[in-house]
């Protein structure tokens, strides 16, 4: 007990320590890398510099430059200049938004002086391409950007002559605004100049001086078409007063204490700009720090070439920050500028001082390229084998080039369509994150020391050629297999397959080499058939009934079920045709609903009605109202036939119908926990209000349920009127999507149907409302709502609790996750219990659900990812559940798990106890 105790308090002082050092570290968030540096060091401005070591690839070698004594530049890492990329990845706090730096001294570590030129990446965004022109000159490139993940890499590539190499890599977070634009999330800022006029000398100011560590150039720099043409009577002026400059990432005090005046009326520059001709940020910055008399004026105003309407707006430096050594920053959120910028301020002939101007700064627009569109799954896949020098190539999987072991297509947003990795001494059983990569048309996996069985491929119609041989793969050789249909070459050779071959591939025209599994046989068909059908008894009939009741064409379910085809089938019986019109008799639903007496909700289609059938099953009866959709009993019918033919577990169960005395009623399962709305809002959300990861289960649940009407059925379901009063919750609080009163098939071939507008105030698409066109993503419209709802905790439509402005959630939370601010919109109720990176992830998806145009909006599945990424970070357990999948753990539970991984078998009919009873009759 003793020692027990001194054990804890000896870890606990071990935990101190580290969180003492990792603060200290995040205090300033600064990131040096000395690439090609052997150690730790401080320069002689104060900051920390480490070597690049954790980095496997390239060679490091001692360079040599006149005048440069800065340890960080006495070394340089290079590549080879072969067609792969090499990344650097930096952990970064995500929402947070950096300065990334990158240097690059040649100083001819190669003793060959070809002047190398290659290209450097962020991700999958191209940067730059680094030229160097001379052996003792720093090229650097700077960007700011958001960070919207952990991690960000900068990768070097493309080498057109010499090899890749670089000197530093610096990171360093911002704590402010000033660089919050209104598209950061499609674009960096790609630094193009940065210049503190009227400066001391030729050195850049920096850290310390500027707490961010920005490098203001001097302007008395000299270089190629920098800073020429200065206007005669150009002054440099400086002050010892402080400067106001705010506490945000305005320029330092240094940088504004110094500037140029126009003695003669202008200041006129031209200058070289990087990366231009494009758009840009450009910002200007004042502060008067020269003692004006009372009758004296300095007024001004920017002449561009070209650009009649930048000069409209008058400087009054003094007037506008409010008093002088105030700083001033007018700027260009958005503005189209040249290569070669020549710019002028020329004084308004009522001042009696000429310009002044103390810092600029300017920044082009870099579009952020998505990435590829297996981007997450390969990185859940190389996470898994972080020791192995394959997975630790970084940066996106195919761009801008793809990783040594990968083929890409050539999509805008590239898929993996070959994974080779044959002897990289691979073990445990094949990842499942394999079998997500969707467009694979190759899989290379021989000679390497894999396990368990062979997992489900089905999912990967694409695949031409599988090489699993000389591994200890055990387990059958699945049926899907037989039902790729480009299947051309199989080889399964020398590993511990069991079973038979399915007959399926034996009939199949393609290569198989299956030679050298001890315990797997050829088999006959006959044995086979009989197999299969006492597999098909025993699964159960429930399976089989579901098999045939539903026509909802289920797309995975016939590649991935072949069991239960008609035939292996046993024979069948007319269950489709009794479910399909199980009618209820009036009486029977008196009976059941105490004449009609328990009232559980109303709608604008109908009331809703509790009641108990006789074998005690609990029902939901919806009673329709008069003026109801359906004209006459054909459509009921109709509308019944749909109905019955929808089967999924996130969607409520219909029963029945019936249709007497000029009464239409539906009859459902009866859902305990009443609606999503309930939960959000109202005395039973104040008294047990939902937590964020049920939320996010809700949002996952409910999503399957849509997705399954968008794509599991044929032709598919538009719903049209998701609100959270339509999301139920069963006694497990699990959710299920209600009332497709409104549903209507959609015309098979075509994308669209018009009819009618029908929807909620609050949830309905703008497109529609306008257009009149209904399409899959009108439902994602609403949805999106449902979630900002699920963040909030607000109704869609409300007139208080939006402010004086706005009365719909949509405008309101965009507003605010736009400008950054997600706290303005959690539900308070939340409290402090949610992961901020998880309500990201929802806020941001729920805003492309939003967008006002469809096509701008993702499909549902897309929003599932997204949502199973959110439930995966709040449970914090991605690791855990992905070492649990390399087990040979029974599918079902990984699912219970919620892994990400079973989108395909999500959409299985799930053996569910509401199925598999009898109906009511
Ligand atoms: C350098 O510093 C880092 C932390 O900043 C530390 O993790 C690492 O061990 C140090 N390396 C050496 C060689 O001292
Ligand atoms: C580089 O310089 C360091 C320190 O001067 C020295 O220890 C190291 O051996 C040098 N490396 C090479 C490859 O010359
Ligand atoms: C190096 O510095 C010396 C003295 O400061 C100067 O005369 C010389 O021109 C510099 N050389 C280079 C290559 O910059
Ligand atoms: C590689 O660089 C050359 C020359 O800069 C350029 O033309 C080419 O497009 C680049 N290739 C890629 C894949 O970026
Ligand atoms: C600028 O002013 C100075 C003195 O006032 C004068 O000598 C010079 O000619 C002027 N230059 C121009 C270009 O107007
Ligand atoms: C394969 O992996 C095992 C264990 O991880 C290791 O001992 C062995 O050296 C590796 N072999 C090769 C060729 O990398
Ligand atoms: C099948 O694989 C075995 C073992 O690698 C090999 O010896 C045999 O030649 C292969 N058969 C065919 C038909 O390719």
């Amino acid at each position: 007990m003793g020692t027990h105790h001194f054990f804890f308090l000896f870890l606990f002082f071990i935990l101190l320590v580290l969180n003492f050092d990792i603060t200290t570290a995040q205090i300033s968030g600064f990131v040096s890398l000395d690439c090609g540096g052997q150690t730790n060091f401080t320069d002689n401005l104060g900051l920390d510099w480490t070597p690049d070591n954790q980095i496997i690839y390239g060679i490091t070698t001692n360079i040599s430059v006149t005048n440069e004594t800065r340890q960080q530049y006495q070394t340089v890492r290079y590549f080879p200049a072969d067609n792969r990329k090499y990344c650097y990845t930096v952990d970064v706090k995500s929402r947070t938004r950096y300065l990334i730096r990158a240097t690059f001294l040649y100083g001819n570590f190669d003793n060959n002086n070809v002047y190398p030129k290659f290209d450097i990446s962020m991700g999958p965004t191209p940067w730059a391409t680094i030229v160097i022109s001379d052996a003792n000159t720093i090229e650097s490139q700077e960007l700011i950007f958001l960070a919207s993940g952990s991690t960000v890499s900068v990768c070097l590539s493309n080498a057109t002559t010499g090899q890749p190499f670089i000197s530093t890599l610096e990171l360093r977070p911002f704590n402010g605004s000033i660089y919050l634009t209104p598209f950061e999330n499609q674009f960096f800022l790609s630094v193009s100049a940065r210049i503190n006029f009227g400066a001391e000398n030729e050195d850049p100011v920096r850290y310390p001086d500027d707490p961010f560590d920005r490098i203001w150039q001097s302007d008395l720099v000299k270089k190629a078409n920098y800073l020429v043409d200065v206007a005669a009577g150009t002054d440099r002026i400086s002050t010892s007063l402080p400067v106001y400059t705010g506490k945000d990432e305005q320029p330092p005090q240094k940088v504004m204490q110094t500037a140029v005046v126009g003695r003669n009326g202008t200041l006129t520059y031209r200058m070289n700009l990087d990366g231009f001709p494009g758009y840009g940020w450009a910002y200007t910055y004042f502060a008067e720090i020269e003692e004006l008399g009372s009758d004296e004026t300095r007024k001004f105003r920017l002449v561009l070439p070209g650009e009649p309407d930048v000069s409209k707006a008058v400087v009054n430096i003094q007037e506008n920050a409010q008093g002088p050594n105030r700083l001033y920053e007018p700027g260009f959120e958005n503005i189209s500028l040249p290569f070669v910028l020549s710019f002028k301020f020329a004084e308004t002939s009522d001042s009696t001082q000429g310009p002044l101007v103390n810092a600029i700064e300017i920044s082009k627009y870099l579009r952020i390229s998505d990435g590829s569109l297996d981007g997450a799954v390969a990185a859940s896949l190389v996470s898994g084998y972080k020791l192995s020098d394959w997975a630790q190539e970084g940066g996106d999987p195919c761009l801008p080039v793809a990783w040594s072991w990968l083929e890409c297509n050539s999509d805008r947003e590239p898929k993996i369509i070959s994974v080779k990795l044959s002897g990289k001494n691979l073990t445990g059983s094949i990842p499942n994150d394999l079998t997500r990569l969707t467009n694979l048309e190759q899989l290379w996996l021989d000679g390497n020391a894999l396990t368990g069985p062979i997992p489900d491929f089905s999912g990967c119609p694409n695949l031409k050629i599988i090489h699993l041989e000389n591994n200890q793969l055990s387990g059958e050789l699945p049926t899907w297999l037989a039902d790729l249909p480009n299947l051309s070459q199989l080889y399964v050779q020398n590993n511990l397959l069991t079973g038979e071959v399915p007959s399926g591939l034996l009939n199949k025209n393609l290569v198989l080499n299956y030679t050298g599994n001890d315990s797997l046989s050829k088999g006959s068909n006959e044995g086979r058939r009989n197999r299969n059908i006492i597999i098909g008894l025993a699964v159960g009939a429930a399976a089989l009934f579901l098999g045939f009741i539903t026509s909802c064409l289920l797309l995975h379910q016939r590649k991935t079920h072949p069991k239960t085809e008609p035939k292996h089938s046993v024979p069948v019986t007319n269950n489709a045709t009794t479910e399909a019109d199980q009618s209820f008799t009036l009486s029977e639903l008196r009976n059941a609903t105490k004449n009609f007496e328990n009232k559980v909700g109303s709608g604008g289609y109908g009331t809703v009605y509790y009641g108990k059938l006789n074998d005690g099953k609990e029902i939901a009866v919806k009673v329709l109202s008069n003026n109801n959709v359906y004209q006459g009993k054909k459509e009921f019918q109709n509308e019944v036939t749909l109905l019955s033919r929808i089967h999924h577990r996130n969607l409520v169960q219909f029963l029945g119908f019936c249709q007497e005395e000029g009464t239409d009623i539906l009859v459902y399962e009866f859902m305990h926990n009443g609606t999503l709305k309930e939960h959000l809002y109202g005395p039973l959300a104040r008294e047990r209000g939902i937590k964020w990861l049920k939320r996010l289960e809700i949002a996952e649940e409910s999503a399957k349920g849509i997705e399954y009407l968008h794509t599991g059925c044929v032709p598919s379901i538009i719903h049209r009127d998701l609100k959270t009063s339509n999301i139920l919750l069963d006694k497990n609080m699990r959710a299920k999507v209600s009332d497709f009163g409104l549903s209507k098939l959609t015309v098979d071939g075509t994308s669209h149907v018009s009819s009618v507008v029908r929807g909620t105030l609050g949830y309905l698409d703008p497109e529609y409302y306008i257009s009149n066109r209904l399409t899959d993503k009108t439902d994602i419209y609403s949805f999106g709502v449902i979630l900002l709802e699920l963040i909030s905790g607000k109704e869609a439509i409300s007139n208080e609790s939006f402010g004086s402005s706005c009365r719909n959630i949509v405008q309101w939370a965009k507003m605010h996750i736009e400008s950054g601010d997600i706290q303005g919109i959690i539900d308070p109720a939340l409290g402090n219990e949610y992961d901020i990176q998880s309500m990201w992830k929802i806020a941001e998806k729920a805003l492309m659900c939003v967008q006002p145009h469809g096509n701008m909006r993702p499909s549902m599945s897309e929003v599932i990812k997204d949502i199973q990424d959110a439930i995966l970070m709040q449970r914090g357990v991605e690791t855990a559940a992905r070492e649990g999948s390399s087990d040979e753990m029974p599918r079902h539970t990984i699912l219970n798990m919620g892994s990400l991984d079973l989108m395909a078998n999500d959409q299985d009919l799930s053996i569910d106890e509401s199925f598999a009873r009898p109906g009511p009759r």
